[in-house]
């Protein structure tokens, strides 16, 4: 604009005066660190540790810098979790064997068993929760017991997930866990009326206190991929798209999550986290007196990962955004695997 233009507009109107300026209060480091409305915290932050029988740790190709952990190992990375702030772990089971039922699920010398009781032992402040499902233990892969066989239902497909035999075994899992010293235990599979069958079996064992962390809001989604991979649980045939949800819907969501409430969640979740924010965002309004978690899954870290390596992004900046993202829509907790890096950027 030449001077002789900018003396026009001027005299036409004092457009100064009309113009909000809310650049004033981005000026400077203080000014934006003052006004900024959602804080990560490394308390904010649930670190999955995958566990397995035997010695050492090995490589998961698809999810750099996540192992597969004995319980030796598991007992060290929650150490390290624990000092860089981060004091929370759920923990995966890699068991020994598979069958159609999962009995290493709820043994009493189950791999995740051992490590409860391992890591309470080492570093009784650490919040442990347990993920509670029948998929890493079945020899099936699936997330239930299957309609086939003796449990054979006439009127449901062959290989259908039957919903309430599952609940007696998600039940005795939950126990389990419990009977070991976990913290929270977070039902994943969902079945309907898991949470309730779960808090009548806690409450009768005498685990009233032990709160249960719902995956309430879990869609059929290609993100978990990589977790597959490093659970050992991708279903032999098939998918789970008879029990998790279309991911095209949100007022189902709604559905599941004041179900979950009325059966006595203690807290919610919606995972994956990226792609379904306006999920999150929904749910927390509707239930705004329930912790809500959200859960940045395998195929979320696997891209930043991916896109890191390649220089394509930088990788602290990327995941701290991602997760101030997943903050923002109204998550309180966010289970992530890259807790404790995220942790160090954040001091
Ligand atoms: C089921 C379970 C899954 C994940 C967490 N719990 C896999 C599935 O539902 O297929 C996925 C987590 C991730 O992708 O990081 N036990």
């Amino acid at each position: 604009m030449t001077m002789l233009e900018l003396e026009r507009t001027k005299s036409i109107t004092n457009y100064q005066s009309l113009i909000s300026r809310p650049r004033r209060l981005r000026a400077t480091p203080a000014l934006r660190a003052m006004i900024r409305e959602t804080e990560l915290n490394p308390r904010d932050f649930i670190y999955p540790l995958f566990v397995r029988h035997g010695t050492g740790r090995t490589a998961i190709d698809s999810m750099p810098g996540v192992y597969q952990l004995s319980v030796e190992e598991a007992v060290r990375e929650a150490e390290a979790a624990m000092r860089s702030g981060v004091n929370a772990v759920i923990l995966f089971g890699i068991p020994a064997h598979k069958d159609p039922v999962g009995l290493e699920n709820f043994a009493d010398d189950g791999i995740v068993q051992q490590a409860i009781r391992a890591i309470k032992k080492e570093i009784p402040e650490m919040v442990v929760v347990t993920d509670v499902c029948l998929c890493e233990y079945t020899d099936h892969g699936h997330c239930g017991i299957l309609n086939t066989g003796e449990h054979f239902h006439a009127g449901l497909p062959e290989g259908y997930v039957l919903n309430d035999p599952t609940l007696d075994v998600l039940a005795k899992v939950a126990v389990s866990h419990a009977e070991c010293g976990a913290d929270i235990v977070a039902p994943s599979g969902m079945m309907d009326g898991m949470v309730a069958a779960i808090r009548a079996g806690l409450d009768e064992a005498g685990y009233e206190n032990t709160p249960i962390l719902s995956y309430a809001v879990k869609y059929a989604s290609s993100f978990y991929g990589p977790f597959r991979d490093a659970a050992e649980g991708a279903p032999k045939f098939g998918d789970r798209k008879s029990h998790q949800m279309d991911p095209a819907n949100v007022r189902e969501a709604l559905r599941e999550a004041a179900l979950d409430v009325e059966e006595g969640a203690d807290m919610l979740m919606v995972k994956p986290a990226l792609a379904y924010l306006d999920v999150i965002r929904v749910v927390k309004d509707a239930f705004p007196e329930l912790p809500m978690a959200a859960y940045n899954v395998s195929g979320e870290y696997a891209m930043i990962k991916a896109a890191a390596a390649n220089g394509w992004v930088d990788e602290a900046k990327v995941t701290l955004e991602t997760l101030t993202a997943i903050k923002r829509a109204g998550a309180d907790v966010i289970i992530t695997y890259h807790a404790v890096d995220a942790a160090k950027w954040l001091k």
